[in-house]
């Protein structure tokens, strides 16, 4: 009987894990596709991993990798009442769920509550938030 009740409260564990918020929304902008193992996908990854690592400190964070045609612009926000542990996990969550849902995109925004991520291959660092 405990040992089921175990199993049970294991399998809700799975399936719906706590910690682990989804995204709101994405937009996968269809500016054109880079190619598996090309110079802009290891300059987004270094991208990525810059974004989710270094998490921003006040508001947000941007960065840029690589050198044209192969340049990579990307920006890091947390909304400004997001604690610094949750500002971190949200875009480590972001980092992995963009390049998923957006599989091979040159540009994509992704949303969550507490979060937003974008790259582009075009900057957009000047450019009003809703202007994509
Ligand atoms: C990129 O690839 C996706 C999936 O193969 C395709 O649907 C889309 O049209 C491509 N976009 C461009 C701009 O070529
Ligand atoms: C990408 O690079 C990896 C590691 O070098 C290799 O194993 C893989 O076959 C490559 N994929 C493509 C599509 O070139
Ligand atoms: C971004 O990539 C798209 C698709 O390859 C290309 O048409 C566009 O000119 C690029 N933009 C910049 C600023 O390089």
């Amino acid at each position: 009987m405990k040992s089921s009740l175990l199993i049970l409260l294991l399998l809700l564990s799975h399936l719906t894990p706590i910690t682990r918020a989804d995204p709101l929304y994405q937009i996968c902008q269809n500016l054109g596709n880079y190619t598996t193992n090309s110079t802009y996908q290891s300059n987004l990854n270094l991208l990525l991993h810059t974004l989710s690592s270094n998490g921003p400190i006040t508001g947000f964070l941007t960065d840029t990798e690589g050198s044209s045609p192969n340049q990579v612009f990307g920006r890091a926000l947390c909304r400004g009442d997001t604690i610094q542990s949750n500002c971190a996990s949200c875009l480590s969550n972001a980092v992995q769920d963009v390049v998923q849902l957006c599989p091979h995109q040159m540009s994509a925004i992704i949303w969550y509550d507490d979060c937003q991520l974008r790259y582009s291959n075009a900057t957009f660092f000047s450019k009003w938030e809703g202007d994509l």
